[in-house]
C-alpha cells in the first residue's frame, strides 16, 4: 500500500461516532458491503421460480460449511409454509403398527448431529453438451453442506416395527408436489435422518421446515423435503421423479435407473469467472471444492495448464464423511494465461473423469450425474471464462 494513504492519515466515520448499539439486528445479518453474496437463479432455465433452482455463490464462500440464508433452493411447486404445531410425520405400509409423530414426538428420540452435502442430481446438467454458463454459483452451485441435527430414522421405522418382507421405503413431502421417491431400506435403516435444524438453528422454509429427510452421499432429489410420510413396501414404487425423471437416457437409448450415489467431484471456487484474480501477478491463492457420496475425499489435484501437468493441491479443514472438503494450491502467478482444472479422488478410489471420458461412457443426453472437470480460462488480465478443452 502507498505511504501517506488516506484511509491511515484521516480519521474515518467508523473510528469518530459510536456505532449501533446491541440489538439493532435482532437477528444479524451481514454487513452491507457484502450484498452481492446472495443466491441468483438462472431467468431463462425455468418457466416458473415455483419449479426452480437458486444457486449457491459458492465463488464467495470458504470453509466448508454453507451458511443458511445462502444454501441454494430447489422446489417443485415453491416453498410450502408450514405452521410446526401442524405438522404430522406419518409411517404406515408394512409395519406392525402404523405411527403418527408429532414434531414434539420426534423430538424425544435420541439426536445426532452430522456434516453432510446436499447436490442436486441436476448439478452441472446444462454442461454436458459444452461450456455454458459463466460462473461456478451457476455450474456449480446446486451443492450445500451444512450440519444437520435430527433423528436416525431407524429409531422411527424400530418404533413403527417393519414387517420381514418389507425392502423400500416412500418418503413424501406435504409441498404441493407432494414429492415422492422410493429409497431402499438398507440405506434407510443404515444413516438417514429426519433432520429439523440445520447449522444449529430451525431448517429454513427453503429447507422444508419443520422437518426433511437426509440421505447422505445421495442425490438431492431424494432429501424429501417438509416430510409428512414414510410409506414402507416390499418393492419400488416407480414414482415420476425416479422414472420420467431422475434418470439418465444413454446412447443406445435405453436409461439409467436409480442412480443414487453422486460421484466424486470437485470444482475451483476462485478464481472462478465470477471471481477474478484483481491482485496482478505475485502470490496468488487457488480455492476449491471437493465431495463424494463414497465417504471421503483422499487427494485432489489442481493443474493450471489445462490437464497437462498435477500438482497436488492441500486438503484443508474438517475431512468428514459425505461432506464437502476444502482445498487449497498456493502459487506465485507470473501474469500469463491459465487453463485451471481440479481433479478429486475419493476414499473409495474414484477418480474424477473428464467430461469427455464422462461423454464417452454415457453419451450426450444425460443431464443428471455431471461430475466432469471443470476447466476456467484465467487471461492475462485476470478474468475468467468458462471453457472446455480437448
Ligand atoms: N422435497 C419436496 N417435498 N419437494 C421438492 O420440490 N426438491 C428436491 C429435494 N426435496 C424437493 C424436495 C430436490 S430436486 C433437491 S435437489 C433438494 O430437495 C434440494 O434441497 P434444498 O432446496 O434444501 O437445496
Ligand atoms: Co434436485
Amino acid at each position: 500500500a502507498a505511504q501517506g494513504e488516506s484511509v491511515i492519515t484521516e480519521i474515518q466515520d467508523w473510528n469518530r461516532y459510536l456505532g449501533d448499539g446491541v440489538v439493532s439486528q435482532p437477528y444479524g445479518v451481514p454487513s452491507r458491503y457484502e450484498a452481492n453474496v446472495v443466491r441468483r437463479d438462472v431467468e431463462w432455465l425455468t418457466a416458473s421460480r415455483e419449479s426452480s433452482v437458486s444457486f449457491t455463490p459458492l465463488h464467495e464462500l470458504d470453509g466448508i460449511i454453507t451458511p443458511n440464508g445462502l444454501c441454494f433452493e430447489r422446489h417443485h411447486a415453491g416453498i410450502a409454509e408450514i405452521e410446526p404445531s401442524q405438522h404430522r410425520l406419518m409411517i404406515n405400509g408394512l409395519v406392525d403398527t402404523p405411527l403418527v409423530f408429532t414434531m414434539q414426538d420426534l423430538m424425544r428420540f435420541p439426536r445426532e448431529n452430522h456434516v453432510y452435502f446436499l447436490e442436486c442430481a441436476a448439478n452441472s446438467g446444462m454442461e454436458w453438451r459444452g461450456a455454458q454458463l459463466n460462473g461456478c454459483q451457476y455450474t456449480h452451485g446446486m451443492v450445500h453442506c451444512v450440519v444437520y441435527t435430527g433423528v436416525k430414522l431407524k429409531h422411527l421405522l424400530g418404533e413403527a416395527g417393519v414387517k420381514t418382507n418389507a425392502k423400500w421405503i416412500l418418503p413424501e413431502g406435504a409441498d404441493s408436489a407432494a414429492m415422492t421417491r422410493s429409497i431402499p431400506l438398507e440405506k434407510a435403516l443404515d444413516d438417514c435422518l429426519v433432520a429439523f435444524k440445520m447449522n444449529g438453528e430451525a431448517l429454513r422454509p427453503e429447507q422444508g421446515y419443520p422437518v426433511r429427510l437426509v440421505v447422505p452421499g445421495w442425490e438431492g432429489n431424494m432429501w424429501v423435503k417438509w416430510l409428512r410420510r414414510l410409506e414402507v413396501g416390499d418393492q419400488p414404487w416407480h414414482q415420476r421423479e425416479e422414472t420420467s425423471k431422475y434418470t439418465d437416457l444413454l446412447a443406445n437409448g435405453k436409461a439409467r435407473r436409480f442412480t443414487w450415489v453422486m460421484d466424486v467431484k470437485s470444482v475451483i471456487t476462485s478464481p472462478s469467472p465470477q471471481a477474478p484474480i484483481r491482485h496482478g501477478r505475485g502470490r496468488a491463492v487457488i480455492s476449491g471444492l471437493a465431495w463424494s457420496g463414497n465417504g471421503k475425499i483422499k487427494r485432489v489435484d489442481v493443474s493450471i495448464d489445462g490437464g497437462r501437468n498435477w500438482t497436488t493441491a492441500r486438503l484443508d479443514g474438517p475431512s468428514l464423511d459425505k461432506a464437502l472438503h476444502r482445498f487449497y494450491l498456493d502459487i506465485d502467478w507470473d501474469g500469463s494465461e491459465l487453463l485451471l482444472q481440479s481433479r478429486a479422488i475419493d476414499e473409495a478410489g474414484f477418480v474424477q473423469p473428464t467430461k469427455n471420458e464422462l461423454r464417452a461412457a454415457r453419451g450426450e443426453n444425460s443431464i443428471y450425474h455431471n461430475n466432469g472437470i471443470q476447466t476456467w480460462y484465467v487471461k492475462a488480465d485476470g478474468t475468467v471464462e468458462n471453457v472446455e478443452v480437448s
